[in-house]
């Protein structure tokens, strides 16, 4: 029995983000998304996830007319048969019969499921719990399926829903409101998380917050959200080779809720403020939801959960096992439907899910590629060997093998590896690759045999999860892959699910006895993870990276290119805080009442230990300079460069 699924629905009326395919053969399962090949972050643009469905048939080596079970999302508008009919016989040749005949045909072999039924089935079934919780949290599905909070019961395969809500006041929306009255684009709610170990939690603005937020089992965690005026879209942010529709669509901050109620307070405060909130309320959600049921086991699911401190947190909410989803966000959308249809139709294969669901390349096909560039390249007889070789000697590595991982992170099949013993592999990377916020955190993948002797949570975690706490004694061990507040979003390798990668860390701990590598995703700053052997080389090419590791063959960036000259200006967290905090000055020149901005003024005082007075007319004075805000930024950003 195959099963083909993806999200969104061809031909639904609605705007949706996060595109993906699923294909299920049996044992056989592929899933991936389409921005990782279009390389447009939260690409919605396509009418479906053509791209990477197609991929998929050639992955498993399967044709669209062997599928019997075609699922989609419940779609928000009424469907038209007519052009379903032009997809099935003109497109994918599925469909072979008269026109007549195709609504039976539709009938027999067209599933539609909801969006959130989905997410749970996600959780299910790849926790292999027979009888368990199940907890979905979003942003409020979409139009087929507009729940936003979903828990419920698994047992006997049937699912049953106990209380729901419908709506976009969510929790999840919170954290959105939260990241975009930082500044930072609505979407980038890890970027909060990374921020808020920086902060401290602001009692006065903890209690203005807390009046928006309402907890029940009956409704989940309720935001009254307010947004008062609309945004224009971002021109500035246009860009043909990095394009990301979620920067372009809006410009942030906004003028909403908690933008007024927050304006007054330091970037890393408000981030720290509303990331306790958000863990507070969803763990007191779930201790009430623990006394409704008394299942030991829970899952969650739904793009809430994509937030590793919170799922720290949940750790010790209340339940026995916990299990957190490889794509808790809408990508995971279409494996989730795929995983209910097989598993309700009773179709007799185990669900084998691991995080490399996605396409790989032939030997043959990389090799073409790598001659098409003319690049001189080895061909080592134990990659692993050699390749840890070069981490120890201070490289950064592109690692490009086997199938393609599916979900947000990179695990050992689309990495930029590196030696987490030291802070000058963080920077390399920053400055050859991701040119990311300074105080986004990287992450290491460890042995999953040693795991233990690094972190003070017992859980596996293969899709990195959670953020762990790291034992005192081995952080300074690790320091690139530890954040400021000494917890880690570890990556546990599992030999028989990576055996290559597992591989490269053994050989990188034989030769430094630490069984740890630094991880993270293959893709310079503002693309999503990269997907075909022509981009690794691309990247390589660029100065992204000392060597590329694909398939079997090794490349080092110095035989193929002269070295560029490189930019290696280190600068400290504490002055980048501080350049932050003056940046967001600019929101006054928009927003925020008088009293607001003396009040921010005097925090930003306190900060950077220089006295800024407010002056009529929102002039604002230091030392003998008055000067609008927007001159004063530079002023003030001259002046704490040279204090450092
Ligand atoms: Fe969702």
């Amino acid at each position: 029995m195959i099963i083909a699924s993806m999200y969104p629905c061809p031909f639904d009326g609605q705007d949706r983000h996060e595109f993906n395919s699923s294909l299920i053969d049996c044992n056989k399962i592929y899933s991936y998304e389409e921005g990782k090949l279009t390389s447009v972050k939260n690409d919605g643009t396509p009418k479906f996830p053509e791209r990477s469905l197609m991929l998929g048939f050639k992955e498993l080596g399967i044709l669209p007319n062997q599928v019997q079970k075609w699922v989609f999302p419940t779609p928000k508008t009424e469907i038209n048969i007519d052009d379903f009919h032009m997809l099935f016989s003109w497109y994918f040749k599925a469909f072979n019969g008269s026109k007549d005949d195709f609504d039976s045909w539709f009938k027999r072999h067209v599933l539609f499921v909801k969006h959130h039924q989905s997410h749970a089935s996600l959780a299910v079934y790849g926790s292999n719990f027979d009888d368990c919780a199940f907890l979905c949290m979003d942003g409020g599905g979409d139009f087929g399926d507009q729940r936003g909070y979903v828990f419920g019961e698994f047992t006997n395969n049937t699912f049953n829903t106990r209380f729901e809500s419908d709506g976009i006041d969510t929790i999840a929306n919170f954290h959105s409101f939260v990241t975009d009255a930082i500044g930072f684009s609505g979407d980038d709610n890890g970027k909060t998380s990374g921020l808020a170990s920086y902060g401290t939690i602001q009692p006065d603005l903890k209690d203005k917050l807390l009046k928006l937020i309402s907890v029940s089992k009956e409704n989940g965690v309720k935001f009254d959200r307010r947004r008062f005026n609309r945004t224009s879209v971002n021109l500035d942010k246009v860009k043909a080779d990095s394009y990301d529709r979620t920067k372009i669509f809006s410009q942030y901050p906004s003028d909403t809720n908690i933008l007024r109620e927050g304006i007054e307070y330091l970037p890393h405060d408000i981030a720290a403020t509303g990331e306790n909130i958000l863990q507070e309320s969803v763990i007191d959600l779930v201790k009430l939801l623990k006394n409704e049921t008394k299942k030991k086991n829970i899952v969650f699911s739904g793009g809430l959960f994509q937030n590793v401190a919170l799922n720290k947190a949940l750790l010790n909410a209340g339940f026995d096992n916990v299990y957190f989803p490889s794509a808790p966000s809408d990508s995971g959308l279409s494996l989730g439907a795929a995983l209910f249809v097989k598993n309700q139709n009773n179709f007799n294969c185990t669900d084998i899910l691991s995080a490399y669901l996605g396409p790989s390349f032939s030997s043959k096909h990389v090799q073409e590629v790598l001659d098409r560039h003319r690049l001189i390249y080895s061909k080592p007889l134990n990659m692993a060997k050699e390749v840890a070789k070069k981490l120890s000697e201070g490289g950064t590595v592109g690692w490009f093998q086997g199938r393609a991982e599916f979900g947000p992170r990179s695990l050992g099949s689309r990495s930029l590896v590196a030696d987490p013993r030291n802070m000058q592999s963080k920077e390399k990377i920053n400055q050859l690759l991701k040119k990311r916020d300074w105080f986004m955190p990287y992450a290491p993948s460890i042995l999953e045999e040693k795991y233990l002797d690094w972190v003070e949570q017992v859980h596996y975690s293969p899709y990195m999860q959670i953020a762990f706490d790291m034992k005192p004694n081995v952080i300074n061990k690790v320091p690139s892959a530890v954040h400021v507040d000494g917890t880690s979003r570890v990556h546990v390798v599992k030999k028989t699910e990576n055996p290559l990668y597992w591989e490269l860390i053994s050989e990188f701990e034989r030769l430094t006895g630490v069984p740890v590598l630094l991880n993270t995703s293959f893709n310079r700053h503002g693309i999503s993870t990269i997907s075909s052997p022509r981009q690794a080389v691309e990247h390589l090419l660029e100065g992204c990276m000392d060597y590329l590791a694909i398939d079997k063959y090794l490349i080092a960036f110095k035989d193929n290119r002269v070295v560029a000259k490189r930019n290696e200006i280190t600068e400290s967290e504490n002055m980048l805080l501080q350049l932050g905090s003056v940046e967001r000055l600019s929101v006054f020149e928009e927003h925020g009442s008088e009293i607001q901005l003396i009040s921010y003024l005097k925090r930003l005082s306190d900060l950077i230990g220089l006295n800024l007075e407010l002056l009529s007319d929102r002039k604002i004075k230091f030392k003998d300079k008055v000067s609008s805000i927007k001159d004063m930024k530079k002023i003030l950003t001259l002046e704490i460069r040279n204090n450092n």
